[in-house]
């Protein structure tokens, strides 16, 4: 089964056997059915955060559970989503309705399934701060479990079902709590400039999930054009320290804040002081106008890929004595 269509990279790759399921039950069925032969599992949403380095050896399944459900909370709005939803599709159903919170999250490619498992976020605002409860079936017995905000112990593009968990659940739909009253989250780096551009000073919900799409539009490589998975690796947070003697070497280095004893810096700007910044190493670039993106030039391998992100990272470390760790899954 041809996973090349599966994977915003666009790496040819397969797997041997690829399994939809539409809902719970269906799911159910799919995992009493699985045997040794299956083995091993892959769940796969979009495939937009994912680097292939090989055929796939096993079962790869993917949800196709639709639907997007609100209930109403008081001040807030409960809506219950299907984790094989298209995310932004998701986001822009959100703003049509009045449903707030999400507009900063618009555009970011992939499916509601692995919003839950990755915490995606941009611009200020993470899929945490939405997040009501998540359900997901045990791959072991095929039973329901549902998890609070707090059981997934989200981190900065992470929760237990990218750690501990890892392979146990199938998430199958993810409640979002969204706000009635919109308050847009606007101090995130040029969100505010590109709005006064377009003459904006309070912006509806509407002209915010814009402005993200814009900003996105002009900086981020499209995966239909270009293949490519997002930022490649995380953002580094280092300790005061490291900080401090790094900001000394270079006064202009941007950072966000942690806490009082971390600073987080932005890998793009590690990554372009290192020079590689739209450079190629085969048929694998790093994309000219942010260089935390790795890109498919054409026909590359996932090896590929690979190698530049092992030189990048080797460099960096070199420079700066930062170690990146790929925010992509390489598998
Ligand atoms: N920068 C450079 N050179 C570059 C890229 C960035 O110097 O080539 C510096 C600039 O100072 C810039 C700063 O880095 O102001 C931050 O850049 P940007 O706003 O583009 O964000 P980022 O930190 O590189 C993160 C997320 C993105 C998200 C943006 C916006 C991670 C790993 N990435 O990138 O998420 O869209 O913030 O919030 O945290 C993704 O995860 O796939 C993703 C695209």
């Amino acid at each position: 089964y041809d996973l090349t269509p599966h994977n915003t990279f666009g790496i040819k790759a397969s797997c041997s056997r690829f399994v939809e399921f539409g809902s719970v039950d269906e799911l159910r069925d799919v995992i009493a059915g699985l045997t040794k032969a299956d083995d091993p599992l892959l769940v796969l949403g979009g495939g937009s955060n994912l680097l292939l380095t090989a055929d796939y050896p096993g079962t790869v399944l993917h949800s196709a559970i639709r639907g997007i459900v609100p209930s109403d909370d008081g001040d807030s709005v409960l809506v219950r989503v299907g984790s094989g939803e298209d995310w932004d599709g998701f986001v822009g159903t959100c703003v049509a309705n009045g449903w707030y919170g999400a507009e900063n999250l618009s555009l970011i490619p992939g499916e509601v399934g692995a919003s839950a498992v990755q915490n995606i976020g941009a611009y200020g605002v993470e899929a945490k701060d939405l997040i009501y409860e998540v359900e997901a079936v045990s791959l072991a017995d095929g039973s329901l479990e549902r998890f609070n905000n707090a059981d997934c112990e989200y981190a900065y593009r992470h929760s237990r079902f990218k750690g501990e968990w890892a392979g146990r659940y199938v998430i199958t739909h993810v409640t979002y709590r969204l706000g009635k009253q919109f308050r847009p989250h606007l101090d995130y780096g040029n969100i505010r400039a590109e709005l006064q551009k377009r003459g904006i000073v309070v912006p509806t919900a509407g002209q915010l999930r814009q402005v993200v799409i814009d900003i996105r539009n002009a900086k981020l490589p499209d995966p239909k054009v270009t293949g490519n998975a997002g930022s490649f690796f995380m953002n580094p947070v280092v300790d005061r320290q490291c900080y401090d003697g790094l900001a000394a070497l270079y006064p202009g280095m941007p950072h966000y804040t942690v806490d009082s004893n971390h600073e987080k810096i932005p890998a793009g700007w590690l990554i372009e002081q290192c020079g590689w910044k739209g450079k190629a190493l085969g048929r694998a670039g790093v994309h000219g106008r942010q260089a935390l993106v790795l890109v498919n030039l054409g026909g590359a391998s996932g090896s590929d890929v690979v190698r530049l992100c092992e030189t990048i990272r080797h460099d960096v470390n070199e420079k700066f004595g930062i170690m990146l760790k790929p925010e992509v899954n390489i598998r």
